[in-house]
């Protein structure tokens, strides 16, 4: 697996040279899918079975900075943390595959995130992203977009979108080497279209993404129909981003991440992320949506949930959800 990967990087690497600097760093978006990304046809590659569609939060998402040194150390917010820390793992597992660009360097990285990690918020998509940037960044490559979204893919599915701004389309891709599955900005900006994050729990969760998507690819039922819908989907967000046609967008967005976590549900064990406070609030966007708000949600691999809406329905909407923070994704 790690021989495949570091193919994969040294055939993206191919063309550039590498010039050490002293430091590296950068900054990436947090994004959330609005058609979601969940399973994986090739592992180590990180193909996704179905291509997925995002927008990226702005302000909101990961700064990191990287730097060569005698031995690696990783700081989170701030804190040094345990290298034997999951966290830490996989941010040095994911460096393995470009020491060698950097005459075996160890490094030190710091990374700073300004939304709660492994929250359902989609901090590894930053996380990454920021990383791949940085080291771009420390070894003067030029790449672009595409090569670096290919790069960020390896360390997290999500983070080949969050190399961007506003609306991204990951295109799943059909070569077995991986080479044409990359995320793309789709569509132009939308600069009244709001999100909300309604924080219902920062507790980490008890299965990861990456875990729960292998377990509901493995084992359930309901995944067969996942590809098909989730493909069918993407084609009628994509229409309604160009349409500006949100109620289109906003319905299809909120059955997507639905019927992904119906696949979750039909696992076994089964995944179960939503919490009472999370269904409590599923129930209340149906009630005000019924009685004429245009509020839609969505929710990823967490208990989380994060509202669409346009900036006309924005101080209706936060008052009738106390407390939800809201995002100018085109601010
Ligand atoms: C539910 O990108 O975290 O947020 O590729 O295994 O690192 P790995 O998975 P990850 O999965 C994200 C799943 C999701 C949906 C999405 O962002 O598209």
């Amino acid at each position: 697996m790690d021989d495949i990967q570091h193919q994969f990087v040294k055939n993206i690497l191919a063309g550039t040279q590498t010039s050490m600097r002293e430091c590296g760093s950068a900054f990436a978006p947090s994004n959330i899918a609005l058609c979601k990304y969940w399973g994986k046809r090739d592992a180590a590659l990180n193909l996704p079975v179905n291509s997925s569609l995002s927008i990226s939060l702005g302000d909101l998402g990961t700064r990191t900075e990287i730097r060569p040194s005698d031995a690696d150390a990783v700081y989170l917010n701030g804190e040094p943390v345990a290298l034997d820390d999951a966290f830490a793992v996989r941010t040095l597992a994911f460096l393995d595959l470009f020491r060698s660009e950097f005459g075996n360097a160890s490094f030190v990285v710091r990374t700073e995130n300004n939304i709660p990690t492994a929250a359902g918020l989609a901090s590894s998509a930053s996380g990454f992203a920021a990383l791949v940037l940085a080291l771009a960044d420390l070894g003067g490559w030029g790449l672009g977009g595409r090569m670096l979204s290919m790069l960020a893919r390896l360390g997290s599915g999500s983070a080949s979108r969050s190399l961007f701004e506003g609306f991204v389309q990951w295109y799943m891709g059909t070569c077995p080497d991986g080479s044409d599955s990359f995320a793309e900005p789709v569509s132009k900006p939308w600069p009244e279209f709001r999100i909300g994050i309604l924080e219902l729990s920062s507790a980490r969760k008890p299965v990861g993404s990456r875990d729960g998507m292998n377990r509901t690819v493995e084992t359930s039922e309901l995944y067969k129909n996942w590809p098909a819908q989730a493909t069918a989907d993407l084609e009628t967000i994509r229409g309604a981003l160009f349409a500006r046609d949100f109620q289109t967008l906003g319905k299809t967005a909120e059955r997507n991440a639905l019927s992904m976590h119906a696949t979750m549900m039909a696992a076994w064990p089964p995944l179960i992320y939503l919490q009472p406070e999370t269904i409590e609030q599923i129930h209340k966007v149906q009630r005000v949506r019924a009685d004429g708000l245009e509020v839609y949600l969505t929710i990823d691999a967490g208990p989380n949930i994060k509202l669409l809406f346009l900036e006309d329905n924005e101080q209706a909407v936060a008052s009738a959800f106390p407390g939800l923070q809201t995002i100018n994704p085109f601010g």
